[in-house]
C-alpha cells in the first residue's frame, strides 16, 4: 500500500460514552431493501442471488412505529432503502409522519425515480433531500453504480429543485483511482446548482469491507482538493444533524461536508437508531444486532415499541468502539440496514 491509512484515530477531544444518550434523537428507518442500482461499495453486483425481504412493514405500521418512537423522544426521521422510491408507499409515508410531526424529516435516495416523486413528496411534507451521486462522467457513473443512468439521475436533481426543498444534498462516496479527481468539478456543479455536496470516505461496512483499505480517500486529502475554494477554518458539525462536517466557502455563500467514518470514527454521542424494512430496530450501522418489533409495528402496540427500542438501544456499542472498522461491520447488509 502507497499510502498511509490513518485508521482508529479519533480528533474529537475526550471521549464520552456513546451509551450516555439515553434514548436516540434520530432515527433513520430502511423502507424497502430493494434497490436498482448496485453500488461497488454496497453490494456484489445486480444480480447478486439477494432475495430481498417479503415481510416488509406496510404503510401503517410505519406509521405506528415512528409514532412509538417519537413518544419516546425521537425528534428526527430519515427515510432511506435500498432505494426508498421504489417502496410504492413512500409519499404516505412522508405524510403519516408529518402529520404525526417531527422537528426534521429527511429523505436518502439514488434519483433514480426522483424526477415523477420530488413534487408529491415535496407536497406530502419532506423537508430535505439527499442524493447519492458518485460521478458526473455517465460512463463512470454507470460502472460505479452497475447500470444506473445518470441523465435520470440529474434529471431527478432539477425535479428536486424545482419541487423546492428547503435543502438539497449529494452525497459522493469517494474512491481512489475512480472519481477522487472529481472532487473539485462536483463541488463547483453542486454549489452553482444551490446543492450542499458531501465527500464521503468509503467504510468497511457490508461490501465496502472489501474495498476501503485499498480505496479510502481520507478526509485531509480529500479536503486539500478542495482547500483553494474553502474558507480557512476548521471544519464544523451541523448541530443535531449527523456525523458530518463542514467547510465554507471564501465567499461564505456555500458550504461543502465530510463525512470520515473510517479515519475519524464519530461512534462518540451517536444518537441515531435504524429501522429496517423488516422491522428490526438497530442501534448501530456496523452491527446486525437488534430487536424485531414488527409484530408490534403491525399491531399497534405501543408499550411492545417501547421495550424494543430500550432493549435495541441497550445494545449500542459504548466510546471505545470504532463503528465502521469494527469487524463485524463487513457482515453488515447495507440494503436492509440503509445507508
Ligand atoms: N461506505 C460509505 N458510504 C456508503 N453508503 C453505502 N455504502 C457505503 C459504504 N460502504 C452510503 C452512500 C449512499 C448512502 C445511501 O449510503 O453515501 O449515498
Amino acid at each position: 500500500m502507497s499510502f498511509a491509512l490513518p485508521i482508529f484515530r479519533s480528533t474529537q477531544g475526550p471521549k464520552e460514552p456513546a451509551v450516555e444518550q439515553t434514548s436516540p434523537r434520530s432515527v433513520r428507518i430502511s423502507v424497502t431493501d430493494r434497490c436498482d442500482m448496485a453500488c461497488v461499495y454496497c453490494r456484489p453486483s445486480m444480480t447478486d442471488g439477494y432475495v430481498p425481504a417479503e415481510d416488509r412493514l406496510d404503510v401503517d405500521a410505519w406509521e405506528r412505529l415512528v409514532r412509538a418512537l417519537v413518544a419516546q423522544g425521537v425528534r428526527r426521521v430519515r427515510i432511506t432503502g435500498g432505494e426508498p422510491l421504489l417502496f410504492r408507499g413512500v409519499v404516505d409515508v412522508v405524510r403519516r409522519i408529518r402529520a404525526i410531526g417531527v422537528e426534521d424529516l429527511a429523505l436518502t435516495t439514488n434519483a433514480s425515480r426522483l424526477a415523477a416523486l420530488a413534487a408529491p413528496l415535496r407536497e406530502a411534507g419532506l423537508a430535505r433531500i439527499n442524493v447519492s451521486l458518485d460521478s458526473l462522467d455517465p460512463a463512470r457513473f454507470a460502472e460505479i453504480t452497475r447500470g444506473g443512468s445518470l441523465e435520470r439521475v440529474l434529471e431527478g436533481v432539477e425535479a428536486a429543485r424545482a419541487a423546492g426543498f428547503d435543502e438539497i444534498k449529494i452525497n459522493t462516496v469517494v474512491l481512489r483511482g475512480r472519481n477522487d479527481d472529481e472532487i473539485e468539478a462536483i463541488t463547483r456543479w453542486a454549489w452553482d446548482r444551490g446543492i450542499v455536496p458531501r465527500f464521503i470516505e468509503v467504510m468497511g461496512v457490508g461490501e465496502g469491507a472489501k474495498l476501503y483499505q485499498s480505496h479510502v480517500v481520507g478526509y485531509r486529502e480529500m479536503r486539500a482538493l478542495v482547500a483553494h475554494l474553502c474558507a480557512d477554518e476548521d471544519a464544523e458539525v451541523e448541530r443535531d444533524r449527523g456525523p458530518a462536517k463542514y467547510v465554507r466557502s471564501r465567499d461564505g455563500k456555500h458550504r461543502v461536508g465530510f463525512i470520515t467514518g473510517t479515519t475519524d470514527t464519530f461512534c462518540e454521542g451517536c444518537d441515531r437508531l435504524r429501522a429496517s424494512s423488516t422491522g428490526v430496530l438497530r442501534a448501530c450501522l456496523s452491527k446486525n444486532d437488534g430487536v424485531d418489533v414488527s409484530d408490534a409495528a403491525r399491531s399497534g402496540d405501543e408499550s411492545s415499541i417501547t421495550r424494543g427500542l430500550a432493549d435495541a438501544w441497550a445494545m449500542k456499542p459504548d466510546g471505545s468502539w470504532k463503528g465502521c472498522t469494527e469487524a463485524t461491520a463487513k457482515a453488515v447488509n447495507m440494503r436492509a440496514t440503509g445507508g
